[in-house]
């Protein structure tokens, strides 16, 4: 028996400290979540996704009467960043929340489910993707890989079709 620790790493910054394209993609995630269709929680999410040649897609979440039926913004917006660019890889990704029901004082983690997508198109495009979760009183909690939000994400080698 063996017992083995990994190591995490994330960076907890004020949004003011960000690179002015990065301050830019959160302003994104801000705009995001304005769209998003949430009247049974009333959590708005944004989600922004930055990629290699310059484009950004934005998306919300998009509740639904069935609950399940719904979608997170993040897997709104990368699945959407898939489909239309299937070949360019993802530089980042900025989550941003807002409440109509409650204070958020924290930022908020994206959910086990975004999470997985998120670490397969890091998987696939073998080069890792900033996450930036932002809090709405402008606080950033920062990841240079998806690794560090979800260690022993689900993969099977095997499952992938050569
Ligand atoms: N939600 C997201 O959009 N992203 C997450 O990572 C967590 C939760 C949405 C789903 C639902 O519309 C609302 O927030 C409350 O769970």
């Amino acid at each position: 028996m063996q017992e083995k620790k990994i190591e995490l790493s994330f960076i907890l910054a004020h949004l003011s400290e960000l690179s002015a394209q990065e301050q830019q993609l959160v302003a994104n995630a801000k705009a995001a979540f304005k769209t998003a269709y949430a009247p049974y929680s009333g959590f708005l999410v944004g989600a922004s996704v930055l990629l290699e040649n310059g484009e950004v897609i934005n998306g919300s979440n998009q509740e639904n009467v069935a609950y399940p039926s719904g979608l997170c913004a993040e897997r709104v917006a990368l699945f959407y960043a898939g489909a239309k660019f299937p070949d360019v890889k993802i530089n980042t990704v900025a989550i941003s929340v807002l409440s109509k029901n409650f204070e958020v004082k924290d930022v908020i983690s994206p959910c086990g489910a975004c999470r997985q997508v998120m670490a397969e198109y890091e998987d696939k495009q073998h080069r890792p993707i900033k996450v930036i979760l932002h809090s709405p009183t402008d606080e950033v909690l920062i990841t240079n890989r998806v690794e560090d939000l979800l260690p022993f994400m689900f993969k099977s080698p095997l499952l992938k079709q050569h």
